[in-house]
Parts: structure tokens; C-alpha cells; sequence
């Protein structure tokens, strides 16, 4: 195990009818307050007003961001920048996806730096302040609410990055699995992709004795095998939007991630497939997660095997290692496509005309992936594979 030091500083606060916390929280950091929001589900939802009767009832002076896309853009980044910096805006709330948690991130920091904001995302510059933001989750996926990270798009110049820092924590994050009962089934069944995925990601590294991590994954894993069919059941059941809700939560707000380095590479992989066609990242996820797997068994099929056994209950007698990791992989994409999750690139209408695009998207920093380097060559066999 490597050694690592773990700093998390965000306030959770989780259950239901929360949200009157917010009273509590905001006033510490100001009155001069601007709501961040996506493109309307908090409006049809009921949460807007509900937001809106609690800041009512505490001194502050608002000011909206409405609009944010899903994938959200430097351009509404530097919209919300643009207020922060007009109106001394002292303290800025999301209420949404991961994708208005994200922009507000970028927000946050982009409004207490010179430059423009698109610096911080492709890394020219790193953030050092940021005006304090807190969040009021409404998808369960990202695990945003409670990490650094923040993923923007430039949709003129197609590039979709990830930046984050030490300054962009949420100070908290109100999660209230009702506020999930409106997530349509799709963006339910992307989320439980991508945070499975996360888990992944962590799970295929190279470090040695991870006992404790590994079981840690496993568990996230396995919780949402079983409650995935019992939530699409039934999209408003609490207990099983709160087991989901958490469960995306800690896949990567850091508890999973000590003593080692995961892989990440299929989030390269498929944050250049949707700079270039703006696909949902669940399901670019659930495509390219299966073939990125058996591109790379071979580096330590044990790993893939331990998966296979642990998580999906495969039967390793009179097999080798390889044999039983491929069933494990067959047994991921099932559950994937048993649920619902899209299985190839054509299911979003892509076919081979950007493979180059795509692969220069990706290839923009080099080598990447901490399991194993992929190059180019491997980064078109994935997307060949994927389509
Ligand atoms: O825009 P609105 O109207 O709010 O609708 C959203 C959006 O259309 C809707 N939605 C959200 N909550 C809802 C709801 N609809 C009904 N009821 C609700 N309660 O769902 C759609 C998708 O929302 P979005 O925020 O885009 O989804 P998600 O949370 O999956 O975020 C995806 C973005 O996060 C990035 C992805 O790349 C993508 O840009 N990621 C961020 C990470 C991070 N910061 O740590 C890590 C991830 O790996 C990921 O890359
Ligand atoms: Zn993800």
C-alpha cells in the first residue's frame, strides 16, 4: 500500500427534508447569493420554489444562472463568472446534476482569477481561491457533490477536460434521495453506470495489498447490482434512491481512493468521445468500459478474475485466470445491458468517420492510464472495438 493522506472537507448532509439547512449554512459566507441551475427539472420538480422559500427566509440578496447543459459548457461558466465579478457575489449555490456542480466549480474559481476561466480547465493556469459554493444534489452519478473535480466543455473547439483543485470543494452538500424521485429512468440508469465505473476505475491498479480497498469497491459494486432491478421497479422508492444516492457519492469522494492509484482511462476515453458527439457519460461508460477490460486482461488477470468471483459469482473451477475475468466481463455488460445501458457506439449513431477526432481528443496530454498506458494504436483498437 502507498502512503497517502486523505482531506476531505465538505459537510454531507443526507435525508430527508434537509433542505431548510440551508439556512443554517449560507449565512456564514455572505448575503450576496447567486443560484446556479440546469435546464428546468428543478422548476418542474417543485424544488425551485422550494429552494427559493428557504433563501427567502435568511437575508440574502439573489441573483440567478439558469440553463446549465448537460456535459455544461465554458461559455455558461464564464456567463456565471461575469455576475460573481459584477455583483461581488459572495457565496454561490448548485442545485442540480453533476454537470451544474461542475460549472459552478468552474465558476467559483474563474471568478477570483484574472484570466479567463477556460485557463484553469486545460491546465495553463492552477486555481488558488474560489468564492465558497455549497450544493443540493439531485442525480445520483458524479460523485461531484463531494469531491474537487469539475469536467467543462468546449463545445467551439470540442474538447471536454477535467480540472480540479484544492479550492473547489463544495463547503456542503444537501443530498435528499426524494429530490432523485424525478430522474427519468435513462439518466437513473447512466448514473448507476458511472458510478460502478468509478468504482472500476479505482479497482485496476498495480499496487500491491489492498485488502480493505478492494472489499470497499466489491461492496459499492455488489450494492448496486442488487438495487438497481428494485429501484427501475420503481423510481420512487426512498430507500433504494437513498442506497444509490450515497453509494455514487462515496465511489469517488476519496474514501475508496487511499493507498493506491486507480486506472481512468475509459474517463479520457470517453470524455473525447462526447467532446465530439455530446453523449450522456453513463452510457459512453457502459460502451467503453467492457472493451477497454479485455483490451487490457492480460496485464494481471488476476485482478479480473477477483472481480469475476467477488462481484459476479463466477465459478473459477478447472479455469484459468483469463477465462474466468472474461466471464466476469460478459457478466458486467449483462447486468449493463439487462438494465437498460446502451452496448455499442452505434447505439448513439456513431460509427467510424471521427475515430481519428476522437483518438487525437484523447491523446492530447499522451500516453494515459495508470493500469496500463494506452497509446494510440490501443486508444483506436477500444473505439474500433466500441463501435
Ligand atoms: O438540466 P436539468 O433540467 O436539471 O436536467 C438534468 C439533465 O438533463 C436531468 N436531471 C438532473 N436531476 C434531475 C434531472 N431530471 C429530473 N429530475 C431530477 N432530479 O438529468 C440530466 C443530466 O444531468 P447531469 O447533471 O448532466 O448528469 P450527471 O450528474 O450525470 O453529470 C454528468 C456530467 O458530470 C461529468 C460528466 O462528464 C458530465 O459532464 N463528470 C463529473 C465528475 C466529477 N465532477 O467528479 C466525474 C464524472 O466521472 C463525470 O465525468
Ligand atoms: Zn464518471
Amino acid at each position: 500500500m502507498d502512503n497517502f493522506t486523505f482531506w476531505n472537507p465538505t459537510k454531507l448532509i443526507f435525508g430527508k427534508n434537509q433542505l431548510e439547512q440551508l439556512k443554517a449554512e449560507i449565512p456564514q459566507y455572505g448575503k450576496k447569493v447567486l443560484l446556479v441551475f440546469g435546464g428546468g427539472s428543478i422548476k418542474q420538480s417543485g424544488l425551485f420554489d422550494k429552494v427559493i422559500q428557504n433563501l427567502n427566509e435568511i437575508d440574502v440578496q439573489l441573483f440567478e444562472l439558469p440553463g446549465v447543459e448537460p456535459n455544461p459548457r465554458i461559455a455558461t461558466a464564464r456567463k456565471g463568472i461575469e455576475i460573481c465579478k459584477k455583483e461581488g457575489i459572495d457565496f454561490i449555490l448548485a442545485v442540480g446534476g453533476g454537470s451544474v456542480i461542475d460549472c459552478t466549480k468552474l465558476i467559483a474559481a474563474g471568478s477570483k482569477y484574472d484570466g479567463d476561466a477556460w485557463d484553469l480547465v486545460v491546465k495553463k493556469s492552477f486555481a488558488t481561491d474560489a468564492i465558497p459554493f455549497g450544493t443540493v444534489l439531485t442525480l445520483a452519478a458524479t460523485g461531484s457533490e463531494m469531491n474537487a473535480g469539475s469536467v467543462i466543455t468546449n463545445w467551439e473547439t470540442n474538447e471536454k477536460y477535467g480540472w480540479g483543485s484544492a479550492v473547489t470543494y463544495p463547503k456542503f452538500s444537501i443530498l435528499d434521495p426524494v429530490n432523485t424521485f424525478t430522474v427519468p429512468r435513462n439518466q437513473t440508469i447512466y448514473g448507476m453506470v458511472d458510478m460502478m465505473v468509478h468504482v472500476l476505475e479505482h479497482y485496476f491498479h498495480l499496487e500491491e495489498n489492498t485488502l480493505l480497498q478492494d472489499r470497499m469497491c466489491e461492496s459499492l459494486l455488489i450494492t448496486v447490482i442488487e438495487t438497481a432491478p428494485k429501484l427501475l421497479n420503481d423510481l420512487e422508492d426512498y430507500e433504494n434512491r437513498a442506497t444509490i444516492l450515497y453509494n455514487g457519492t462515496m465511489a469517488l469522494n476519496g474514501m475508496i481512493s487511499m493507498g493506491y492509484q486507480g486506472d481512468w482511462a475509459t474517463h479520457n476515453l470517453e470524455h473525447a468521445v462526447s467532446a465530439v458527439y455530446d453523449i450522456p457519460h453513463g452510457g459512453g461508460l457502459a460502451i467503453l468500459f467492457p472493451h477497454w477490460m479485455e483490451h487490457n486482461l492480460k496485464v494481471k488477470p488476476e485482478r479480473f478474475k477477483q472481480l469475476a468471483v467477488r462481484v459476479f459469482g463466477v465459478n473459477p473451477e478447472g479455469k484459468s485466470d483469463e477465462e474466468v475475468g472474461l466471464e466476469g466481463i460478459q457478466k458486467l455488460r449483462d447486468f449493463w445491458t439487462g438494465i437498460g445501458a446502451p452496448a455499442r457506439l452505434a447505439d448513439y449513431d456513431i460509427d467510424d468517420s471521427q475515430l481519428d477526432l476522437m483518438a487525437d481528443k484523447a491523446m492530447v496530454n499522451g500516453e494515459f492510464g495508470n493500469f496500463k498506458k494506452l497509446n494510440r494504436e490501443d486508444v483506436l483498437a477500444i473505439y474500433r472495438a466500441s463501435l
